[in-house]
């Protein structure tokens, strides 16, 4: 039996500047996706996977994810106050259980790895699953829920990986992978953080999903400053691929990237596409934008 993960991570302290000036006084991940900023797809994410305790590693000018997941108490009592319950209903969701949330600061963004570590006296001695909330993974079955089973059956460390085009591997972290236990499962022998497009042992990218062991900490103590100068995630990873075992997953879905402009407006107009409440309404619009 693995140790369930109770706990989730989401490091929101980047200072997400190829958004500006969007996001000179709004947080990136509380840019909108439809009517949802975009940290709440990640967050509900976690929810359907089981997650009961919710930490993020914010940053100065984050303050507005802090009360996005707070009780809105003035806007509540207004809204009874006008009969407005389906609102309050709407609300309720998006809130976790009274102590299920931390915060916790990164004073400064050192990188993601260092965003994570930050987080290890509310994590404790757990596995835990790790999300970057700017990859929005649109699925019919929450990717951590997929993952969640492959956690129970192999433990370890479990890493949600995404073919992309060859041309595009030096843009993110790559795995090499050997033996294969199905489709979608492999072990992962390697992993290298924005490769040399020459270089890479494959197509298959870390896409912002984990599930890691608490021993990930230790190595992020440790760690020097990788690419670009910040601490990185994988290279810690790396140095725990030497004692414990990391299996991929290929998920079922498909992965935006709201951290990106183009990733951003696919995916309100993918997700506008998929509801049943605005796709009637925006279909022709759409299209007739593309006409243009
Ligand atoms: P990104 O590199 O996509 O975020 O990090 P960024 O640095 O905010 O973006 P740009 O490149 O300037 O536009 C992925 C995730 O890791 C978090 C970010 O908030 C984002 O959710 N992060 C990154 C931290 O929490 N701390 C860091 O030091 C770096």
């Amino acid at each position: 039996m693995h140790k369930t993960p109770r706990k989730a991570v989401f490091p929101v302290a980047g200072l997400g500047t190829r958004f500006l000036p969007a996001t000179k006084a709004v947080p990136k991940e509380m840019l909108t996706v439809v009517d949802k900023p975009v940290i709440q797809y990640a967050v509900d994410e976690a929810v359907e996977a089981g997650i009961e305790h919710f930490v993020f590693v914010t940053g100065r000018g984050k303050g507005a994810i802090e009360d996005h997941f707070d009780l809105a108490y003035e806007l509540e009592a207004t809204l009874k106050a006008r009969g407005k319950t389906a609102e309050i209903e709407m609300l309720k969701p998006t809130r976790p259980a009274a102590g299920a949330a931390s915060f916790v600061r990164q004073q400064e963004p050192l990188g993601l790895g260092h965003a994570v570590w930050c987080a290890r006296d509310i994590v404790g001695d757990e596995p835990f699953l790790l999300a970057l909330p700017d990859m929005l993974i649109h699925a019919p079955r929450g990717c951590f829920a997929q993952m969640m089973d492959v956690y129970k059956a192999h433990g370890g460390n479990v890493i949600a990986v995404e073919e992309v085009p060859h041309e595009h591997v030096n843009r993110y972290g790559v795995v090499a992978l050997d033996e294969k236990f199905d489709d979608r499962t492999a072990r992962i022998t390697g992993m290298v953080e924005k490769p040399r497009i020459e270089d890479a042992p494959s197509n298959l990218i870390i896409s912002g999903r984990y599930i890691l062991q608490p021993e990930i900490f230790a190595k992020l103590e440790t760690q020097k400053p990788g690419a670009g100068g910040e601490i990185q995630l994988t290279d810690a990873m790396i140095a725990l691929m030497a004692e414990q075992n990391f299996f991929s997953y290929t998920f079922e879905g498909t992965t935006y990237d709201c951290g990106d402009k183009i990733g951003f407006l696919s995916a309100n107009f993918a997700l506008a596409l998929d509801r049943e409440d605005i796709a009637a309404k925006f279909r022709p619009v759409a299209e007739a934008l593309l006409k243009r």
